[in-house]
């Protein structure tokens, strides 16, 4: 697939029309090796990326290294207490710094034992006081840009992204309530490689295929009919899925709820929120499943042209882990994820597979994939712009 001009043709009448025609993106664009190359540049290096939560390093000296779209970074704690981000390529001969997650007071490179400090400074290099050159005060682990919001940590490879936190301004006002920096990340699944694009991904986002695909996980309690998109043009989708009335039920607090909350809901939230779940979906790669009780979240790095890798990340109130039997409670939630994850890995698999058909064409979306049509002239926008 992908002859690379013919696709950016589309995206051009896509991106000057603001998708007035509801559309998806043409098939070609969810395999080109070409188009990839492209996205890495101008969608994954350029804009914000969610690399995971502030408090999977909450202590001083805690990092966690992962890579984003090639690029090895590690995500740190220093000595006080400063979230710092740098790139894991030691300065010597590009090993990685870092592996994996742990703790401790200097990061030392397993390759020659160069050693760093937590804020990126080299501290020590064994034998190069005898280099011609070398000057050990010189050399530091670059810092990577970075932005935390609501307690996810954000970063942008190439530095000149726009302000985060203004993009994101006018979700927070409608989320504030929940107050998620607060909250604490309880468990976080790799789910491993997955085959499929992660358009096919953000494309999966809509609440429309609650009709088919999840007709028992969500349709029972969430009909997808009666779910609401909102955008502002920009870097993200908000959506809404109320549950049907009559599944509601009165919470210890006497208020209306949905059933199947695994943990106490959040204090003070509307009822709207009480009786929904939301989704907010930072493009490129984040999507947050909200609900009273619990957060889900998954954050989807590309990997290649039609193949993702994905992490889900359970997040809990603080005050959810005091309780006996929270291990249990979150086990469930979490077997909960798998099932309807599950159900969309049959999909999407299908999905990529099909779009290589000589039969696949560009799709009409129904009013209620408000998010995919958003999507389309948004990506559309970034790789002809
Ligand atoms: S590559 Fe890191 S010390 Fe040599
Ligand atoms: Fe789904």
């Amino acid at each position: 697939m992908g002859d690379l001009d013919g696709i950016l043709d589309s995206l051009r009448t896509i991106a000057a029309d603001g998708n007035a025609g509801w559309t998806t993106l043409p098939p070609a664009a969810f395999g080109s090796d070409a188009l990839f190359a492209l996205e890495q540049e101008r969608v994954f290096k350029a804009g914000w990326i969610c690399v995971g939560r502030a408090d999977q390093v909450a202590h001083p000296g805690d990092y966690m290294a992962l890579d984003v779209v090639g690029e090895p970074i590690v995500l740190v704690r220093d000595l006080a207490g400063e979230l710092r981000v740098l790139s894991n390529l030691c300065r010597h001969r590009w090993m990685s710094v870092c592996l994996g997650s742990g703790n401790a007071k200097v990061l030392s490179c397993p390759y020659h034992a160069w050693t760093y400090r937590l804020d990126g400074r080299l501290w020590a290099a064994p034998e190069m006081d005898r280099h011609p050159t070398f000057d050990k005060t010189k050399v530091a682990l670059p810092p990577i840009r970075h932005a935390v919001w609501q307690g996810f940590v954000y970063v942008n490879l190439d530095g000149g992204a726009e302000l985060l936190a203004p993009q994101l301004a006018p979700v927070d006002a409608r989320i504030a309530a929940y107050d998620l920096a607060g909250w604490v990340t309880a468990a976080t699944q790799d789910c491993g490689e997955y085959p499929w694009d992660w358009k096919v991904m953000q494309d999966n986002g809509e609440c429309y295929h609650h009709l088919g695909l999840h007709r028992d996980t969500f349709e029972a309690n969430y009909p997808g009919r009666a779910s609401g998109t909102w955008d502002n043009g920009g870097i993200f989708t908000y959506l809404w899925a109320p549950a049907r009335p009559e599944t509601r039920v009165k919470g210890g607090d006497g208020l209306d709820y949905v059933p199947g909350m695994e943990f106490p809901p959040m204090p003070g939230l509307d009822e709207g929120q009480r009786t929904s779940f939301l989704l907010v979906f930072v493009l490129p790669n984040f999507f947050i499943y909200l609900q009273p009780d619990l957060v889900m979240n998954m954050r989807v790095f590309p990997v290649a042209a039609g193949r993702i890798r994905l992490f889900a990340d359970f997040i809990v109130r603080p005050e959810a882990r005091a309780l006996p039997d929270f291990q249990a409670r979150l086990d469930r939630a979490i077997a909960f994820f798998n099932r309807f994850n599950d159900e969309d890995v049959v999909a999407n698999s299908a999905i990529q597979r099909n779009l290589g058909s000589r039969f696949a064409a560009a799709a009409p979306l129904s009013t209620l994939e408000h998010h995919n049509r958003h999507f389309a002239r948004w990506v559309a926008k970034q790789l002809t712009g």
